[in-house]
């Protein structure tokens, strides 16, 4: 029987096979868009630690790696991402692949799983993931589809079930409700037993119906913030609505769960709306804040 000893020198030694290897990986050394990005010829990474070494399938491309290319919001750059330039040359963090190498403190992986979740630098051939921001690809999801989901899902899960504190039977609604992270928070919310009211353009109408809403709303044709209607939990996502008239829209122990906020020249969104930072938030009427929260790229504003 092999001891963890054994294991472990086991991937050390299949990590060295991996030292000194090349991929294909695309960088940039400055912020700004998409044309100062370039396919380079760079090392492989070697795993370590708690680190997973993962073949990329397909990459995911959520909202953050816009923010992290053009180094928008500003305030993103004092927060670590590097002030004048940015400190990591490598993009994207949603990944799907196949496990290529474990660190040495790696246990519940295997060379060879199809695994999905957050990773580094995910727009390369291979890239290295924390071990427990990752898991097994479900059976009936393809890379493509598997890498689309860990930033955005876990975002509408830890705003509605984390945040929201979502419970059966509310009545939900959820503005931006046909993006990235409104897709996947109308799911959810039908999943644990709520009646969930999509606010979306009209060409997402029957998009958002299809994913199981109750009702849809058409913001092009129809003002949310004149409506009558009251729900016990408002998910914000998109349309930079005042917090005066996000919190009409709910019922007297409502909570609102705001998640971002783009707009503005420097996709940040206005003044008004910067406190709206591109992480979720949540508040409950009646002002009591809890403190943020973080879970892989993500953070949680409460208001009660
Ligand atoms: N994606 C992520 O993983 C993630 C993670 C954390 C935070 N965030 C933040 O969450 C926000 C949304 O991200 P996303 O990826 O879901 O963006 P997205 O895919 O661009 O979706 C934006 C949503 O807002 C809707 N919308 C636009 N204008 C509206 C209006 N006036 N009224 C109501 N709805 C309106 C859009 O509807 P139509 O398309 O039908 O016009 C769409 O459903 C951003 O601020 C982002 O930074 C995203």
């Amino acid at each position: 029987m092999s001891t963890k000893r054994d294991l472990g020198a086991g991937l050390q030694e299949r990590n060295s096979e991996f030292a000194g290897l090349t991929m294909t990986a695309v960088e940039r050394d400055t912020y700004g868009s998409a044309e100062l990005l370039q396919v380079r010829t760079v090392g492989r990474p070697t795993a370590t630690g708690d680190d997973v070494l993962v073949a990329v399938g397909a990459a995911g491309l959520d909202r953050g790696a816009w923010h992290v290319m053009t180094g928008r919001p500003y305030l993103m750059r004092i927060a670590g991402f590097g002030l004048r330039r940015p400190k990591n040359r490598g993009l994207g963090s949603e990944l799907a692949g196949v496990v290529e190498a474990l660190g040495p403190n790696v246990t519940g992986l295997a060379v060879g799983d199809a695994v999905f979740g957050v990773g580094r630098a995910s727009f390369a051939e291979y890239a290295l993931a924390a071990a427990d921001k990752l898991a097994r690809i479900p059976a009936n999801l393809t890379h493509e589809q598997a890498a689309a989901v860990p930033v955005s899902g876990i975002t509408a899960l830890q705003a509605l079930r984390d945040k929201g504190r979502i419970q059966a039977g509310q009545s939900v609604l959820i503005i931006g409700a046909s993006g990235g992270v409104g897709t996947l928070a109308v799911q959810i919310a039908k999943a644990l037993g709520a009646q969930v009211t999509g606010v979306c353009s009209t060409a997402k109408t029957d998009l958002v119906r299809s994913l199981g809403a109750d009702h849809v709303i058409d913001y092009t044709a129809e003002d949310i913030a004149t409506s009558n209607r009251r729900y016990d939990l408002v998910l914000d996502i998109g349309g930079n609505r005042s917090l005066r008239t996000l919190r009409r829209l709910l019922t007297t122990s409502g909570t609102l769960v705001i998640v971002g906020g783009e707009g503005g020249v420097d996709g940040s969104g206005s003044a008004a709306s910067s406190a709206r930072s591109p992480c979720p938030r949540s508040f409950a009427n009646g002002w009591s804040r809890s403190s943020p929260t973080r879970t892989a790229t993500t953070s949680t504003r409460s208001e009660r």
